[in-house]
């Protein structure tokens, strides 16, 4: 039974009791009015008491329910029955009370919470509004402001949090209880929020809101129907302003973007260790060595230390040390300062650090993680001296963007052992983390590696070995293909305005000057030996480098930075494109945005096709959440897979063959392409 009921005196409970999070289906919300049939019908009762069962009051409306009609009883008839109902309820919130959550809890004469609830409405995260109300009841609750500040953006709050706004009524760590002690007086004074007045009128916090939307959410739709629907509220009455809220709603509900939302937030969810590891038991990890102390090293430290996993790093010398100290210690105050993390929490993870030089320290450890410089001699000198440390079975784990994890495993007695481990920079905050299966990796490394990434709250994938894995393999077609439209006609500007329009918060070029292009180079220079003869290279990024414009950090990349700061427009390398355009007997065109668009993206999902085919990844969704986790590709978009499925297999084999005959080498269609073409599937399509 999805909503129980009991009584107790004159108290009636309704508990919601959907595992894991009470997400609101169509039979929870006839449960609902069952309830408030019950309670109506019940003699002598005077509180009701809504709560949620384990670990959330409420996720909100079920969404796996949003592909198909919206099914009655509705979310709207249950909130206004609650509010209506003669005997007073209380919210009783823990845990999360979001979305529909929230807007029962809003229905409530009186709310409590406990300190760590999550209380909001984060329905544009899902590309739609709130659609039982929340738009009109939350600002007339807690005023225009701070109601534009959670809607628009879709961030809940903290119970506390939500006391200050007066949100809810009353903390304790146990609502329910807590519920029950109200005084009975006082609550038959507490007004309805529906019948409390619209909010004051503010044009400058709705036109502050609408410019935050369109800058931070840019290219999405939900956020600004959302603004214009608390902008009713300051004048429509409830009822009247709540039938457009609906209406938006169920609009909105079966759009292109809430469905690329959906999927995304599911595939999200679904990345987890494959079915087959279920059985194997992962190892525990108490204890675990990083060597490197650099930006990734230091970032990979932080990340588990906040998972409370004890970290000794280990760097070369004694500038190392104390350079890798000083890089953790920079992430702890920053973490510090943005109110992440408190005194208490920064003084356990400074104690549960340390930073030698001495690799007899990993006999302690759990496992280790090699963040060292990007050469395989390198790394197979790590892990020689870490195997001859380390307990046999423990893990051990690279975290290589691009080296052959097969060939770093060659040197170790148990090549079983070894992982990839990816994570992208900022390691503690970048929430992907690419699990690479070498050939010989065992179950158990890969098992661990999966249990590892949830306890550091990471989205993991599973990816074969490959010069790029999957993400930097598609990057490195991205910017081929960037680089093409350069050199036949297109200026960097013009080609990350290009992908800034189509969602990206920013083009290939200024990404580049962000991670420094000397990184790319040091890559190329190793593919050199390998390179297929027969495809095109543009040598533009290495003249650049020769040059000494590595980016942002020198403060001249494709973009130049006077004085550190923001980016300006170099004529300097127009000319230097023309002149490469010139060696290349190219004559150049201008490219349309949707144009070059087009060929940037076309060429990812050629790839990406490419990649799935060869058993790299393991879904089209793992690849959506590869992109959009780790790559910037639009989140609204659904990630490059779901994207392609809105173009259809069959337009973008048509296109990639169009360009196939500019350059049949780079535009090759990959086999699945053609296959699933022929077979009339999408890439979704198991
Ligand atoms: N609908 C359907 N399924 C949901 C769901 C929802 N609203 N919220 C969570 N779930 C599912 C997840 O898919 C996952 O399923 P799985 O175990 O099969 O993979 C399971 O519940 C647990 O979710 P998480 O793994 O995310 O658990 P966490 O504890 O990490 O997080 C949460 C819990 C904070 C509630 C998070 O799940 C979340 O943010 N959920 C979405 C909240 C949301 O956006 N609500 C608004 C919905 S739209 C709405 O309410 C419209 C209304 O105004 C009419």
């Amino acid at each position: 039974m999805p909503v129980k009921t009991r009584r107790e005196g004159t108290t009636a409970h309704v508990t919601l009791d959907v595992p894991p999070v009470n997400a609101i289906g169509r039979e929870t919300r006839q449960g609902l009015i069952d309830a408030l049939d019950w309670v109506e019908a019940e003699p002598g009762l005077e509180r009701v008491i809504l709560a949620g069962a384990g670990r959330a009051f409420a996720a909100g409306a079920d969404a796996r329910e949003f592909d198909g009609p919206a099914l009655a009883p509705h979310l709207p008839e249950v909130v206004a029955r609650i509010e209506a109902c003669h005997v007073p309820w209380i919210a009783a919130v823990h845990g999360a009370a979001l979305g529909g959550g929230c807007e029962l809890a809003l229905a409530c004469r009186y709310r409590i919470a406990t300190p760590d609830a999550s209380i909001g409405l984060p329905e544009v995260t899902l590309g739609v509004v709130p659609g039982a109300g929340g738009t009109q009841r939350l600002p007339r609750l807690v005023g225009l402001k701070p109601a534009l500040e959670m809607i628009a953006t879709g961030k809940p709050v903290s119970g506390e949090t939500a006391l200050a706004l007066r949100l809810v009524d009353e903390l304790a760590e146990e609502p329910v209880f807590a519920a029950e002690e109200v005084n009975h007086e006082l609550l038959s004074t507490m007004v309805a929020v529906g019948d409390l007045p619209g909010p004051a009128g503010d044009d400058e916090a709705l036109a502050a809101a609408r410019e935050a939307a369109r800058r931070r959410m840019r290219g999405q739709i939900a956020p600004l129907r959302a603004i214009d629907l608390i902008e009713m509220s300051i004048t429509e009455p409830l009822a009247e302003a709540q039938a457009v809220e609906r209406e938006i709603f169920l609009k909105l509900r079966t759009g292109a973007q809430a469905k690329a939302l959906r999927h995304i937030f599911f595939a999200e969810r679904a990345a987890r260790a494959p079915d087959w590891l279920r059985d194997t038991v992962p190892a525990e990890i108490s204890r675990a060595v990083v060597v490197g102390g650099g930006t990734m090293g230091a970032g990979i430290a932080y990340a588990f230390l906040n998972a409370g996993i004890f970290v000794d790093l280990i760097e070369t010398d004694a500038e190392g040390v104390a350079r890798a100290q000083g890089n953790v210690d920079k992430i702890i105050a920053a973490s510090l300062k943005r109110g992440l993390i408190d005194e208490a929490a920064a003084a356990k993870r400074r104690a549960a650090l340390s930073v030698t030089q001495d690799y007899a320290i990993a006999r302690e450890a759990d496992m280790a993680i090699e963040a060292a410089f990007e050469s395989m001699a390198v790394k197979q000198e790590v892990f020689g001296r870490l195997e001859a440390e380390m307990r046999p079975d423990t893990l051990l784990a690279t975290n290589t963007s691009y080296l052959d994890v097969n060939e770093i495993a060659a040197v170790l007695g148990d090549p079983s052992r070894l992982v990839g481990l990816h994570f992208f920079a900022p390691a503690h905050i970048m929430k992907l983390l690419e699990i690479v299966r070498g050939d010989a990796t065992s179950d158990a490394a890969l098992a661990t590696g999966f249990a590892l990434a949830r306890r550091l709250r990471k989205l993991p994938v599973l990816a074969g070995v490959c010069d790029g894995f999957i993400g930097n393999r598609i990057l490195a077609r991205y910017r081929e293909a960037a680089d093409t439209v350069m050199l036949e006609g297109s200026t960097p500007w013009e080609i990350d305005a290009a992908m800034v329009a189509f969602g990206y918060a920013m083009g290939p070029y200024e990404a580049q000057d962000l991670s420094g292009l000397d990184i790319a180079f040091a890559n190329r220079r190793r593919q050199d030996a390998t390179r297929d003869p027969n495809r095109r290279y543009i040598p533009i990024a290495d003249r650049m480098v020769n040059e000494g414009r590595l980016g942002k950090k020198v403060g001249v990349g494709w973009y130049r930075y006077p004085g550190g700061g923001g980016k300006v427009m170099d004529p300097l390398i127009e000319d230097l494109v023309r002149e490469e355009a010139r060696f290349a007997k190219v004559d150049r065109r201008a490219f349309e945005p949707g144009e070059i668009q087009e060929r940037l993206v076309l060429a990812m999902i050629n790839e990406a096709t490419r990649i799935l085919e060869e058993g790299i990844a393991q879904t089209a969704a793992d690849i959506d959440v590869v992109t959009v986790a780790g790559y910037g590709f639009p989140r609204w978009r659904g990630g490059l897979m779901h994207y392609a499925d809105t173009l259809g297999p069959k337009a973008v084999l048509k296109r990639v063959e169009a360009f196939a005959q500019e350059d049949p080498v780079a535009w090759k269609p990959s086999g699945l392409l053609r296959r699933l073409v022929d077979a009339g599937k999408t890439f979704a399509d198991p």
